[in-house]
């Protein structure tokens, strides 16, 4: 409540009222994570992944806690979802409706080097991380130059700064990640529109499952970093450089658990 006894948006907490979001790889860890704070900070969220059941139980979440929300089932590696994802927001509610915040999340690991990653997930893997990362930020870029403003997060990795024991050639997409998001924000400062890069820790999430990290050695290899990142951290986050003046753009930010020495 202010001094007149009115509640203010940023009061109660819906600092992000009246804007959109759009989550890819809402179905799990950190864009799941990302969709129920950004929807519990008041906005509109539209979230995609390609597992309709967990995209579905996330939407109907979001919707009991009385947030606004629209599932696009889709795969953010390819470029026909992602025009769809787009397409279905701009016309949801009768088109009345922008979009304001892009989270480029989707995205997966492999664990192993160059010598012992699987080559037969190396298309897959640059399919998801890198071209429909692209795809999508080229496509909102182009909306948000013309909406003069908005936000992109780039959802990279501290591996794409340092290299990491447990998954080198996909340390590489996240390098392109963070290049292509820098690439962009030059492209769009201009325009007022913000671009920022997070380069998150160790997360548990599905991710190691997905990577096909070995259980016991993950576990013993993370055990001296103490309690890893919750995908609610970086969710959290990400919650905080949307709501700062619009003037202010966090260019790049790497959170890591406070015991993670490395990657
Ligand atoms: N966990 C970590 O330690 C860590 C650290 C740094 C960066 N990251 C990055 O954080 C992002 C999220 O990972 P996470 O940790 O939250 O892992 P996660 O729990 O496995 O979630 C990954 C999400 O991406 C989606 N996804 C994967 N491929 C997809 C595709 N082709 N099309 C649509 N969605 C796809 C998955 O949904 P569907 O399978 O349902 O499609 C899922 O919702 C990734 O970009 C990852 O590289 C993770």
């Amino acid at each position: 409540m202010d001094m007149t006894g009115t509640t203010t948006q940023a009061a109660s907490g819906q600092v992000l009222s009246g804007k959109t979001a759009i989550i890819t790889g809402a179905s799990s860890g950190i864009g799941r994570a990302t969709a129920l704070t950004l929807a519990g900070a008041g906005a509109a969220v539209v979230i995609q992944a390609r597992r309709a059941d967990r995209l579905e139980n996330l939407a109907r979440e979001i919707s009991e806690h009385g947030g606004k929300v629209l599932a696009v089932i889709g795969d953010a590696g390819l470029e026909g979802d992602i025009d769809r994802l787009l397409d279905e927001t701009l016309s949801w509610e009768n088109g009345g409706r922008t979009y304001d915040i892009v989270i480029v999340n989707a995205g997966r690991g492999l664990v192993g080097g160059i010598l012992t990653s699987d080559p037969g997930q190396w298309q897959d893997l640059y399919q998801v991380n890198v071209i429909g990362a692209t795809y999508i930020m080229r496509r909102a870029g182009q909306y948000m130059v013309e909406k003069k403003g908005g936000d992109i997060v780039a959802i990279s990795s501290v591996v794409a700064r340092n290299l990491s024991p447990f998954g080198a050639f996909y340390g590489s997409s996240k390098a392109a990640v963070s290049v292509i998001a820098e690439a962009l924000r030059r492209d769009l400062a201009p325009s007022g529109v913000r671009v920022t890069t997070v380069m998150p820790g160790i997360v548990l999430s599905g991710f190691q499952e997905v990577a096909g990290y070995n259980a016991e050695n993950f576990g013993n290899a993370v055990a001296p970093f103490g309690k890893l990142l919750d995908p609610s951290d970086v969710a959290e986050t990400i919650r905080w450089l949307l709501t700062l003046p619009a003037h202010v753009n966090i260019n790049e930010i790497a959170i890591r658990p406070t015991g993670q020495v490395y990657p």
